[in-house]
């Protein structure tokens, strides 16, 4: 059985995309069979993975409103393990037909149960919003995995993200877990971005993951080539972040034998031999980190 993952904050541009994307791309890589369900009518994971989102006939909309067979959506993608259901425009048409669906808030689990034994992670991408679309996703989790943007205000609708989760958990499905909590686009430069991870670290305890994301000019480029960031230049700080993310991730989701591999294996080496650009890297800015992974004291 799959274990499914919704990565949401209802505030917009915090870091779920990029996040999941690149989480997604990395264990893949690690040999798991992952499913990322781009769940925004923006489309920005299904194009981040190099897939044309307006020629697409079978998206989540059909998953969500028509009740199309899963199996029948589903795409492959250009990286080995890693399938995707694409998004478009036309989902943000389907809150409005959810609202009149009988167990509105559970037809993305029903949909799911039909094909999570296929794939060892179901990643799913949430809207920037609170609405029926994020509580499919949350029904239908295992575990909510939230991105924070390492700036003044990234506390600030927490309150409300939490409430929701543990409404969610309270009253529509209990097994709902915290999972975990990404810093992102940290510039270690500054007080506030210590002050922020001190802060998360303060609240969440061992949920915050240990490696934060610095900002990083590649991390935003790499979409536009239809990449994620960790294919496009995996030499890059940033993409090496996520490698670091994906390996902790791979680490605390999965099997004892899993963690024994993640020991042994290289997988900076491997993802090298998927891409072009290695030459490409961006060159940390003065007085930045090059470790990304700060200690937790
Ligand atoms: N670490 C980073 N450094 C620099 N830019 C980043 C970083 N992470 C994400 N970005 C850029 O910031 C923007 C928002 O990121 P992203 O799309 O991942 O956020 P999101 O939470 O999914 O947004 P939305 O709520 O609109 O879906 C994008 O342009 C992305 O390329
Ligand atoms: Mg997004």
């Amino acid at each position: 059985m799959g274990k499914i993952f919704s990565f949401f904050n209802q505030k917009g541009g915090v870091g779920k995309t990029t996040s999941v994307i690149n989480i997604a791309t990395v264990i893949a890589n690690l040999g798991k069979k992952v499913l990322l369900i781009d769940l925004d009518s923006q489309g920005n994971a299904t194009s981040g993975l190099g897939i044309e989102k307006n020629e697409n006939e079978s998206t989540a909309y059909q998953l969500l409103v028509e009740n199309t067979d899963p199996k029948t959506i589903i795409k492959k993608t250009t990286i080995e393990n890693l399938w995707a259901i694409p998004s478009n425009a036309h989902l943000a048409g389907a809150e409005m037909h959810l609202i009149s669906q009988e167990k509105r808030e559970f037809v993305l689990r029903e949909q799911l149960e039909k094909i999570s034994v296929e794939f060892d992670y179901i990643f799913l991408d949430c809207p920037p919003s609170l609405g029926l679309i994020s509580i499919n996703a949350l029904t239908s989790s295992s575990y909510v995995v939230i991105p924070l943007q390492c700036e003044y205000y990234a506390l600030e609708g927490l309150g409300q993200l939490l409430n929701t989760y543990q409404l969610v958990k309270k009253n529509l499905s209990s097994n709902l877990e915290l999972g975990g909590v990404i810093l992102t686009m940290a510039d270690f430069r500054t007080n506030l971005t210590q002050q922020v991870i001190e802060e998360v670290r303060n609240y969440f305890k061992d949920k915050a993951f240990q490696t934060v994301i610095p900002r990083s000019v590649k991390l935003s480029e790499a979409p536009s080539f239809g990449k994620p960031a960790v294919l496009y230049d995996p030499h890059n700080r940033g993409a090496q972040a996520y490698v670091e993310l994906g390996r902790e991730f791979l680490s605390r989701f999965g099997s004892d034998e899993d963690r024994q591999n993640l020991s042994r294996q290289e997988t900076v080496a491997n993802l090298d031999t998927q891409t072009t650009t290695a030459q490409n890297s961006e060159p940390a800015p003065a007085g930045e980190q090059a470790q990304t992974t700060p200690s937790n004291t």
